[in-house]
């Protein structure tokens, strides 16, 4: 198995090996028996010390992961028990999800041990986040704190920098009484849609399209419709009439990459109007966008006030500060503040007001600016590779923005197959299949050049064109 352990990291050796090696545990790569291997060979290997080995490996045993043997050496408990204490046994073993929730798991795994090379859609790189600036800003903030309850559409600074940001950056119109702070575009899609609907309503998204927001439509009880795309965007012609929702990404589609063009915007507004539906408008990462400008929003379109306008810092900034915003027809503000204050209040406060002073100081426009630099040098690695060394094996759909390209296989290749040896090859990247609703699912590759380095990005595709020829 391969075990790899980053000195650069901050994070303690003893802890990244623990860690590493109770994944493996829980996610099946080592089985209950399985021999650990010996604390000085691993120690030899890795490059550490016996002490790094035996610290993991003592942690292990604590915890019920691996058992200690007599004659030296550990192996994989029986049973790898969950810490002293939690019980999986008692009462709360007869509770049973709702029959909608039943099998269900989180969509996103963190990937898996032994990646060299992390290809996954839509992911800004960790190493370009500017750590000492954001230090700077969240010390100040949490000096500052008031240690109240906030205001639960959001601070009112960070309400305000994001108006000005975002009417500056997209032309979205968008004031401080219309603007409420979330974590995370997923989560304003689920404020805003359970404001919106009642239970069996009927959702229209993309089809393909991002799966976790058809997800959350499904948990929130909705009757979902996949509604074919084109290379215009969204087939308006094909929504289904009874949609209270229409969910699109119009600025880059997910996941196939294409700009939904004006006569498709002002069509769909023209059909959200005669329906009387609500567009939900994804913005998730307009930021990165390398070839064109981006063709007005929706939401600055639209003249009758039924367009919701989502946006995340997730891409822009990380997806670890989890806040992102919605901007709102009026009357659906203060429900949203009401439904936000029952389920969780408000994002943390000091967060918000680091995040307002980030944006105030000019620093998330210079972050993005500088990120694009970097990200347009990778996709342009990516595409070179798409229409020169892959082009056999893949037909990509080259997008003008975001974080990573979408290609179908040729005919013949599985795409299971091709994601399951990337991956013994220590690359990991997303399958398009999962993204069909009801559209024949058409396999493909979603690769990603966010968070791999824009030195390895080349390796990385020479081993998947060996792969693919293979
Ligand atoms: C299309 C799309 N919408 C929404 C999101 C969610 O963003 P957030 O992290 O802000 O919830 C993502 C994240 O990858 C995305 O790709």
């Amino acid at each position: 198995m391969d075990l790899f352990l980053d000195p650069e990291s901050g994070e303690p050796l003893a802890g990244q090996l623990y860690e590493q090696l109770r994944r493996a545990i829980t996610g099946g790569r080592l089985l209950p028996g399985d021999r650990l291997v010996p604390s000085r060979q691993l120690a030899a290997e890795l490059g550490v010390s016996r002490h790094t080995v035996a610290t993991a490996y003592g942690r292990l045993v604590a915890e019920g992961y691996a058992e200690g043997h007599a004659g030296g050496g550990s192996v994989v408990a029986a049973s790898p028990a969950p810490p002293k204490g939690v019980n999986r046994s008692g009462p709360a073993a007869a509770l049973r999800p709702a029959r909608r929730f039943a099998g269900w798991s989180p969509y996103f795994r963190p990937p898996p041990y032994g990646c060299r090379f992390d290809l996954r859609p839509g992911l800004p790189d960790p190493t370009l986040f500017p750590t000492l600036l954001w230090r700077r800003q969240v010390a100040a903030a949490v000096s500052s704190e008031h240690r109240e309850y906030g205001d639960p559409a959001g601070r009112i600074r960070l309400r305000r920098a994001v108006a000005d940001w975002v009417a500056r950056s997209r032309s979205v119109a968008a004031g401080e009484d219309t603007l409420v702070i979330t974590c995370g575009a997923q989560h304003a899609i689920d404020l805003v849609s359970r404001v919106l609907l009642e239970p069996g309503d009927c959702v229209a998204v993309e089809d393909p399209g991002y799966v976790p927001v058809v997800r959350l439509f499904t948990a929130l009880g909705m009757r979902v419709v996949g509604v074919p795309v084109d290379d215009q965007g969204l087939v308006v012609d094909l929504l289904p009439p009874s949609a209270r929702i229409v969910y699109v990404t119009p600025s880059h589609q997910y996941p196939l990459g294409m700009t939904m063009s004006m006569p498709r915007r002002r069509a769909l507004l023209r059909w959200a109007a005669r329906h009387d539906a609500a567009v939900i408008e994804d913005d998730y990462d307009t930021e990165f966008r390398y070839v064109d400008r981006p063709l007005e929003p929706l939401q600055a379109l639209d003249a009758s006030g039924r367009v919701v306008y989502v946006g995340s810092f997730s891409k822009t900034f990380s997806p670890s500060v989890r806040l992102g915003f919605a901007v709102v027809p009026q009357p659906l503000a203060e429900p949203i503040a009401a439904l936000r204050q029952l389920i969780d209040w408000h994002p943390p406060t000091a967060m918000q007001t680091a995040l307002a002073g980030f944006i105030n100081d000019g620093l998330l426009d210079k972050h993005i600016r500088r990120s694009r630099r970097v990200y347009a040098e990778r996709y342009h690695i990516l595409t070179e590779a798409l229409s020169g060394p892959l082009a056999d094996h893949l037909t990509a759909r080259t997008p003008n923005a975001g974080l990573h390209i979408a290609a179908f296989l040729r005919r013949g290749l599985s795409e299971n197959e091709v994601l399951h040896t990337a991956a013994r090859s220590g690359i990991v990247m997303a399958g398009l299949h999962d993204c069909f609703q009801a559209s024949p699912a058409q396999p493909g590759l979603l690769i990603g050049f966010g968070p791999v380095s824009t030195t390895g990005l080349p390796t990385a595709l020479g081993t998947l064109g060996r792969i693919l020829a293979s």
